[in-house]
């Protein structure tokens, strides 16, 4: 894709961090900008800053864990706007701990959340954009965490690494029929956003339990902080929009923002092939 303007983007996750950069740039583009996000307060200051700029823009409050939800946003979409081009499912939690000490409930908030909103995503705008039979894109936000792992977080890279699987594989699928729609997985390292307070924006049916000892427990407090530590010592958001974008004109299909990871990956795939078990240590800062 390499015309944006007066095309639709539809970005979920946009009221902070990446999404929020993501609109930005769709606006600079001069493209109609739909933004969806459970927090609604965020969600209208970016919404707000976005008229400002002149663009036509949608802001829908939609938790993307629920299959109607998404249906929904395709609904308002398209009755705003009539078509969508760009479609980044790039809404997603974080949580840690070990799978033995983690309530069950947490598994299910970050598959619904990380694995579940990208599938809705996919399933329900790909029927639209397969329909315009015009130049579409989707980027799914996967992370480095999902080519590479660490210990403390199992959770989060299995969710990372499915959506860099399920991007891989739903690209395959749409390449053999020739398709309309590119797609992209975002696959970045630490960036300065609100990753680690996404505990403040939980759905209400996975709210944490304060009866519940977990998040009691110094795995809990000790997960939070490191996420903490990790994403406020990230690279700043402000150039995210443009490298993601560079990548969708280009047609790159992993987008990788951190090349300090480019030589461990390739390490990671030769330890592969040599049967050697993952190195934590590779995930250099
Ligand atoms: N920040 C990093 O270092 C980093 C690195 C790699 C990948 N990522 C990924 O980037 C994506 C965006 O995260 P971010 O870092 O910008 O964090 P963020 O918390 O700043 O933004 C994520 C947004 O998603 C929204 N969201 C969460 N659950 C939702 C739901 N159920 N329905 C609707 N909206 C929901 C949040 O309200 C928030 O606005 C995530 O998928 C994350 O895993 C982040």
């Amino acid at each position: 894709m390499k015309e944006f303007k007066n095309k639709v983007a539809v970005i979920t996750g946009a009221a902070n961090g990446i999404g929020k950069e993501l609109a930005y740039e769709s606006a600079r583009r001069e493209m109609k900008v739909v933004l969806v996000d459970i927090d609604e307060t965020n969600l209208k200051k970016v919404e707000q800053e976005l008229s400002d700029m002149g663009t036509q823009v949608l802001s829908i409050t939609a938790d993307v864990t629920l299959y109607e939800n998404v249906e929904r946003v395709k609904d308002e979409t398209l009755n705003k706007f009539g078509q969508v081009d760009l479609l980044f499912n790039n809404a997603g939690v974080v949580v840690s701990g070990p799978v033995w000490e983690m309530p069950t409930k947490e598994w299910d908030y970050i598959t619904a959340s990380n694995i579940h909103s990208v599938i809705y995503g996919m399933k329900a705008f790909i029927p639209v954009m397969m329909e315009q039979g015009t130049d579409c894109h989707i980027v799914n936000t996967a992370s480095v965490a999902g080519l590479l792992s660490t210990p403390g977080m199992p959770a989060y890279h299995m969710s990372k690494f499915a959506n860099v699987g399920l991007t891989e594989a739903t690209n395959h699928q749409l390449r053999a029929m020739n398709s309309n729609i590119k797609m992209s997985v975002y696959c970045p390292g630490f960036i300065q956003t609100d990753l680690h307070n996404c505990d403040d924006r939980r759905p209400q049916r996975f709210a944490i339990d304060p009866d519940e000892p977990y998040y009691q427990s110094t795995s809990y407090m000790l997960g939070r902080e490191k996420a903490r530590y990790v994403i406020e010592t990230g690279i700043p958001s402000d150039s995210v929009g443009l490298a993601v974008f560079t990548a969708i004109e280009e047609e790159r299909f992993y987008i990788l923002t951190h090349p300090q990871y480019n030589s461990v990956i390739g390490k990671r795939i030769k330890d592969m092939l040599e049967g050697i078990e993952p190195d934590p240590s590779m995930f250099i800062r």
